[in-house]
């Protein structure tokens, strides 16, 4: 990558690549639910809610999406990480840490002290990357049920 990378706020322009590049990751094409997680996440917000995109040269090469929950499950507030993609001919550039930062430092101006996420067990690679963040597991343990007509 030669052009210099920016992590910034998405805008309603860059849909169309941020959808191309989750349906590469997803082999979904997901209009509709781009079109609500924007309404959702990359129109005001409050400084809680963030939908970031990197760029270089006009490309989009990644996007992160978090939110600033507080007093959910009992906990002081915390920035969740949602989801973060970074286009496949573009990883291992530093694109994923810097979307990471981005968000980071966006919690951190809210006065938010501690960052969460939530990763299927078996994705090693998602995994490789949070612990070369820093991230560790936490306090928290999830608890599921299947739930609806017995099959
Ligand atoms: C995980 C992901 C975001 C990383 O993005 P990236 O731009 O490649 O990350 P970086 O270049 O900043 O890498 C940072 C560190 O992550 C780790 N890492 C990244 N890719 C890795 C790989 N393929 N194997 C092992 N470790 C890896 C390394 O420790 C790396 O540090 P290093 O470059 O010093 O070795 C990207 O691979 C991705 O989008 N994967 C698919 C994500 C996904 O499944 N999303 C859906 C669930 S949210």
């Amino acid at each position: 990558m030669s052009a210099a990378l920016r992590v910034r706020a998405v805008r309603r322009a860059d849909l169309p690549a941020v959808i191309a590049l989750d349906a590469t990751v997803t082999g979904l094409h997901k209009a509709d639910y781009w079109q609500r997680i924007y309404r959702r996440y990359g129109v005001g917000g409050q400084g809680l809610r963030h939908f970031l995109v990197a760029e270089a040269g006009q490309r989009v090469l990644g996007f992160v999406i978090g939110e600033v929950r507080d007093w959910e499950f009992g906990q002081p507030p915390c920035g969740w990480v949602f989801a973060i993609d970074v286009d496949p001919r573009a990883r291992q550039h530093g694109v994923g840490s810097a979307l990471l930062a981005g968000l980071r430092e966006r919690f951190e101006r809210v006065g938010v002290r501690v960052m969460r996420t939530l990763l299927a067990r078996d994705n090693t690679l998602i995994l490789s990357f949070f612990r070369s963040q820093g991230m560790t597991a936490g306090r928290l343990i999830p608890l599921e049920i299947a739930i609806g007509p017995a099959r």
